[in-house]
């Protein structure tokens, strides 16, 4: 047997693996070929590396470009994941009332799993690239004819689709409301609608909110999107994932607290998605910056970057991809090694609360209960917070916890708690759900609010 055999094909970058090739010449050839180390393992391509960690890397793809050998060879060998850039949009699905057209949608969806790439669903129910005859349609016409749109599209792609952006783009620019738009005239409840009729429609697929600005967390919409997802979760509205389009440019900047816009998403209980990534320039920084914020983020799931090669970009003025013509570019190496340098998946971390401060644990109370605020976020003029509620030596079958705001604090939204305020006092009792609590165990409620970060102390009484 030759070296050639026994060698990876991989590039060996660490010394560890050198060793082991070394004892592999010598006779201990599993050794090589299954390195034991991942730290020591280096893929060469996107999607392998992004796999080591139990996630995905994709790309957009055009059914147009398919017959161009650069883009579909770089494609190919790159990427694991596939979004149909425009092809399963509501005007390529259904370009008249009720004829759906899945051509090019399923020349994209073919292409992809017969590269062995998953695919995800890009879009059911937005404002844009509407056809026109959606366009002209109002209220309860046209929320049927969402619903229509949503089950036609669905049952095609039954089955075969990883994630489903549901809901693209329902956040307006500021102000943290919703985007005036003919779906929104149809009633508030459009979202809801929207995920309820999609989970029926495909129980297999995820089911995501996706939208562009929401990556900072500071920003109204991002809080906006946010206190939708809880209030979702709350209600059981079916909600799977948040999609972060993550389209950075001068107007809308990467930020470091991106990462606390990842774990924050996450600690409500859905994965989130980087869909659309792209950055003016391609600063390998930035791209570097982006994947090791969703690697430091257990149920951070995968990145898809919205093209190919520069000139694919819907911004190829901003040269904001990952290659240029054929070529690697600079930012392509940043996010390899980051994905390398990533420890081993399915769940690299666990899902770490947004916390800057540690968990202090309540003084166990020998009998009631007692309670401890964590402020677990805080951002220009506002916080989130926890707060642990314990029982005591005996189990308890309710709680009310008290406290006073230090300095004119006022909360913004309260969940797993049902809370009344007098002044600066605050009252929380119990859920429904949530109040017998084991001797010795504990429950949480959150809130998020305006003012500056306080953990005042809170009293704990149970009846
Ligand atoms: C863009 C496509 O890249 C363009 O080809 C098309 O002309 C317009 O739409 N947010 C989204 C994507 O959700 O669907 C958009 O894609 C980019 C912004």
């Amino acid at each position: 047997m030759g070296i050639k055999a026994i060698l990876p094909s991989r590039p060996l970058r660490s010394p560890r693996v050198l060793i082991a090739a070394a004892v592999g010449v010598l006779g201990v050839v599993t050794a090589v070929i299954v390195p034991t180390t991942p730290a020591g393992a280096a893929a060469s391509t996107l999607g392998a590396a992004a796999a080591q960690s139990g996630r995905y890397f994709g790309t957009a793809i055009s059914a147009g470009k398919l017959g161009d050998s650069q883009y579909t060879t770089i494609a190919g060998r790159e990427f694991n994941m596939v979004t149909a850039e425009n092809e399963m949009k509501i005007d390529a699905t259904e370009p008249n009332r009720g004829q759906f057209n899945f051509a090019n949608g399923d020349r994209v969806y073919n292409w992809a799993v017969q590269n062995g790439k998953r695919v995800r669903g890009h879009t059911l129910a937005w404002h844009g690239q509407q056809p026109g005859w959606m366009q002209s349609l109002s209220g309860s016409s046209l929320r049927q004819a969402m619903i229509d749109h949503i089950n036609g599209v669905m049952a095609h792609y039954k089955g075969k689709i990883y994630a489903w952006d549901v809901v693209n783009e329902a956040y307006a620019d500021s102000g943290g409301g919703r985007r005036d738009s003919n779906l929104q005239r149809t009633g508030n409840d459009w979202i809801e609608v929207a995920f309820r009729t999609a989970r029926a429609a495909d129980p297999a697929a995820k089911l995501c909110y996706n939208d562009y600005n929401i990556d900072n967390w500071s920003w109204a919409k991002t809080q906006a999107v946010y206190n939708m997802v809880r209030d979702f979760k709350q209600r059981g509205v079916p909600i799977d994932c948040v999609g972060l389009q993550s389209h950075f440019n001068s107007g809308s900047p990467y930020n470091s607290n991106y990462r606390t816009t990842i774990s924050s998403f996450a600690a409500l209980g859905v994965d989130v998605q980087i869909t659309e990534l792209d950055i003016q320039g391609a600063s390998p920084q930035t791209y570097a910056a982006v994947v090791n914020d969703c690697l430091a983020v257990a149920r951070c799931a995968g990145i898809t970057v919205w093209g190919v090669r520069d000139q694919d970009s819907w911004r190829s003025g901003d040269t904001p991809l990952l290659f240029s013509g054929g070529n690697k570019k600079p930012a392509y190496d940043a996010v390899l090694n980051a994905l390398n340098a990533a420890s081993p998946g399915p769940d690299p971390t666990p899902t770490p609360t947004p916390t800057p401060t540690p968990t202090p644990t309540p003084t166990p109370v020998p009998d009631g209960c007692a309670a401890t605020i964590t402020t677990t976020n805080s951002w220009q003029g506002g916080f989130q917070s926890t707060v642990t509620v314990q029982a005591g030596g005996t189990a308890i079958s309710a709680w009310t916890v008290q406290w006073t705001w230090p300095g004119g604090q006022s909360i913004s939204s309260l969940w797993n708690g049902q809370q009344s305020v007098s002044g600066s006092s605050v009252t929380v009792r119990n859920a429904a759900y949530n109040g017998s609590i084991a001797a010795g165990g504990s429950t949480t409620f959150g809130f998020t609010a305006n003012g500056t970060a306080a953990t005042p102390t809170a009293t704990c009484t149970s009846p």
